[in-house]
């Protein structure tokens, strides 16, 4: 498709973008806004890395047309600190050094945040359900581990 000029709303802000309407939100947000903690996995849908919040549900966004987000709510892994969910998740990851490359936490921490928007108090079952970002290293436990305490640290009222 050819070019066209588009306005979408990401991480507060409004971006006025010329792309083409079927052009991958995953692209758009890295070559043309250089929001580049949003990761290319697959490609595909399957593994969980280009995840970002739409509408504050998590979203796979690397089949996603920006056609799609017209006046829709666009996060990235950029905006997490913003919120006292995405701080909690922040500090828990660090306490229970989750990553080990990396490549695959920021879909990770967007994942977690969406389901602690929504349950929080998620159980393990709730939690596996949630959380099917594919992870090559295998911190599986940890994460989990770091959702369980981010939960514990909401609740107790011990976030910032
Ligand atoms: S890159 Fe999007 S789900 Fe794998
Ligand atoms: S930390 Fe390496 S792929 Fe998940």
């Amino acid at each position: 498709m050819k070019p066209k000029a588009m306005q979408l709303q990401i991480n507060g802000q409004t971006h006025r973008v010329q792309a083409a309407p079927d052009k991958p939100l995953l692209w758009l947000l890295r070559e043309d806004l250089a929001l580049t903690g949003t990761k290319f996995g697959c490609g595909a849908a399957q593994c969980g890395a280009c995840t970002v919040h739409i509408d504050g549900a998590a979203t796979r966004c690397c089949v996603l047309p920006i056609q799609a987000l017209k006046g829709r709510r666009i996060t990235t892994i950029e905006a997490l600190d913003q919120s006292r969910i995405g701080r909690a998740l922040q500090q828990a990851w660090l306490d229970e050094q989750v990553p080990q490359c990396g490549y695959c936490q920021s879909g990770m921490l967007m994942a977690a945040a969406a389901l602690l928007a929504e349950q929080r108090r998620p159980s393990e079952v709730q939690i596996k359900a949630a959380m099917s970002n594919l992870c090559r290293c295998g911190t599986y436990p940890r994460v989990r581990a770091a959702i369980e305490r981010a939960a514990t640290a909401l609740q107790a009222g011990s976030t910032t």
